[in-house]
């Protein structure tokens, strides 16, 4: 459907033609003075300096052509050549019927242009622990992804796992530390290797530390495990095997981990799948000249004229010879432009890898890896802080880690729901149904306390506010579609039922209101889009969430006695349970049934 703006801008378009002024003085917008008017056209003010004319004379040209245009209940000038708008509650009474014909979508068309979009997030390292910095890209991207794939987009998750670094060779050297006898590190075994893993999960996650820590007191430490990196990168057999284990205990803890986020990748491909792509693609690079030597590493100078700060050339080999960071997210180009030719690609990471992204970007650009038509997006994500304005940590300092920080809001939650349920309706809840509803509300806590802001600033995680059942929180958002479900529920108890009728025109302000908020629906959906910022759909979820609940205050709906009238209540109602679904779903998380 066309967004209402569009086709009141249309109607008042129009108008300005048809008195004899260019079409772009048509267009209007939310009315800034709510009080007065719902929109505003500011068109004649600035046709007024080009036609050499009184802006209120051409407004009140306008607003004549406007009258008695079924669009509108008003359309008049106001000095000094403001045009006030408001719409006929029968045309946006009708917006919303043809909305709600519109099952699935609820008149958001998908894209006539499908893009393939691949985005990269999550980005865990692999036996690494997930922290709270980890959690924001996956919350981001995953939204990300959710509102491109509603759009019509082809979105395809990466998560980009980082499974090549030095943190393969640290877990290996502490690894024949402690158990030298095994068979990983004769080198003259020639074998197969055990299918079973020599480690579980819990000691994975204790040895990364460890080595990691003793490579930071113990020099000779630390070289050993560059060196067993540089071995493992240049395919010792033994230590394969052993990545390979470290690999896949690894990868389904994680899988694990995302699922219990409500995030799910497409692809989960590493850093260490593209190995076979480095070689070939630096010796193109070299080839063509792009590559050179400095002091020894091999580099593609990537600054350009004007540049206002300082971008070191892009790092493409270390002088041993080994790969970096760079180099696998330049070769993962590679790969994707070779399997899915994407239109685009959108990487989630900490704002503090900017000169990174800059870098490689740049890199692949005048490198040629990209097709002229293949667009790069990065976007840096600012840091979850504590309450003292620090990144977050545990009580005791240390870094947050990932689970941890869900059971806590998990619990907080658990304890809010209980008392909520003894309190409302002195109802007591199976101990599994309010586990259950704790962990649902709980991750709309955090994913929404997280995308409510935009994506590049710093934020603070605050337990009190984002588990809160009022104000601009996840469960609050999720309080409202509960609240909405018992009405609906209650009156199709009694037998009643919507009919097919179409929605009646406002029978007060606030009804009015509610219905304006949900036809901004598609317009909605489609910035959110185009500008990849899920916080513009958690404030018009908000919006309409208040929206609602005024409404429902004001407004008697099971006791009213006019049977047509409480039919298109609760389609209304309806309309707004599938819009704020909808909204919930492309951020990432749902809503229980009762709370
Ligand atoms: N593994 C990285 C980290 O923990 C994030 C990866 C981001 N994606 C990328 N293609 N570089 O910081």
């Amino acid at each position: 459907m066309r967004k209402l703006m569009d086709q009141i801008t249309d109607e008042v378009t129009k108008a300005f033609t048809a008195a004899g002024y260019e079409a772009r003085y048509g267009k209007v917008t939310l009315s800034n003075r709510p009080d007065l008017c719902e929109y505003q056209c500011n068109g004649a003010m600035a046709a007024a300096k080009n036609y050499k004319s009184a802006p209120f004379v051409i407004a009140d040209e306008v607003a004549a052509r406007l009258a008695g245009n079924p669009m509108f209940s008003m359309a008049e000038s106001v000095k000094p050549g403001f045009l006030n708008l408001k719409l006929n509650a029968s045309y946006l009474a009708d917006y919303l019927s043809d909305m709600q014909a519109d099952r699935e979508r609820f008149g958001c068309e998908k894209t006539t242009e499908p893009k393939t979009i691949i985005v990269d997030y999550g980005g865990p390292n692999v036996a690494k622990p997930l922290h709270v910095g980890h959690l924001r890209s996956a919350i981001i991207g995953e939204s990300i992804k959710r509102i491109g794939n509603f759009m019509g987009h082809r979105m395809i998750g990466d998560v980009h796992l980082g499974d090549w670094g030095l943190q393969m060779g640290l877990i290996i050297t502490e690894l024949k530390e402690r158990r030298p006898e095994l068979v990983y590190f004769d080198e003259s075994f020639e074998g197969e290797y055990p299918k079973e893993a020599p480690f579980t999960i819990f000691e994975l996650d204790e040895i990364y530390p460890a080595a990691s820590k003793r490579s930071k007191e113990d020099e000779d430490y630390k070289k050993a495990a560059m060196q067993a990196t540089g071995e493992l990168q240049n395919g010792r057999r033994g230590y394969g095997a052993l990545f390979q284990h470290i690999l896949e205990i690894s990868v389904s803890d994680l899988k694990q981990n995302y699922e219990n986020l409500n995030v799910f990748f497409d692809l989960w491909k590493g850093e260490s799948d593209v190995q076979p792509y480095i070689a070939d693609m630096v010796a193109k690079m070299k080839a063509d000249g792009f590559a050179y030597e400095s002091d020894g590493a091999l580099v593609v100078d990537v600054r350009e004229e004007t540049d206002t700060k300082e971008i070191p050339p892009c790092i493409i080999l270390k002088s041993d010879g080994a790969s970096l960071y760079s180099t696998t997210d330049l070769a993962t180009i590679v790969w994707r432009m070779e399997e899915y030719h994407p239109d685009g690609m959108i990487y989630l990471a900490d704002k503090r890898q900017e000169m990174h992204f800059i870098q490689v970007f740049r890199c692949a650009k005048k490198t040629g890896l990209l097709d002229s038509n293949t667009s790069l997006q990065y976007i840096g994500f600012g840091t979850m802080n504590g309450k003292d304005g620090k990144p977050f940590k545990t009580r005791d300092g240390g870094v947050m880690k990932l689970a941890d920080l869900i059971s806590e809001i998990n619990a907080e939650m658990l304890l809010k729901i209980t008392e909520n349920r003894k309190m409302k309706e002195n109802l007591l809840i199976s101990e599994e149904e309010a586990l259950a509803t704790a962990k649902t509300v709980a991750l709309a806590a955090v994913k929404y306390g997280d995308l409510s802001n935009q994506a590049g600033k710093d934020y603070i995680f605050d337990m009190d506010r984002f588990t809160s059942f009022e104000g601009n929180s996840g469960p609050y958002l999720l309080y409202t579609i509960v609240r909405i479900k018992s009405i609906l529920n209650k009156y199709h108890a009694l037998g009643k039922n919507e009919g097919d009728l179409r929605i009646l025109p406002a029978h007060s302000d606030l009804e009015k209101n509610l219905m304006t908020e949900l036809a901004k629906f598609n317009a909605v959906m489609e910035t959110a889009f185009e500008e990849s910022a899920p916080h513009k759909i958690c404030s018009y979820l908000y919006d309409l969430a208040n929206a609602f609940n005024s409404f429902y205050h004001e407004t008697k709906i099971m006791t009213e006695e006019d049977e047509l009238v409480q039919q298109s209540y609760i389609r209304l109602l309806d309309l707004t349970k599938s819009i704020l679904e909808i909204c919930i779903d492309v951020l990432g998380f749902e809503a229980p049934e009762r709370m």
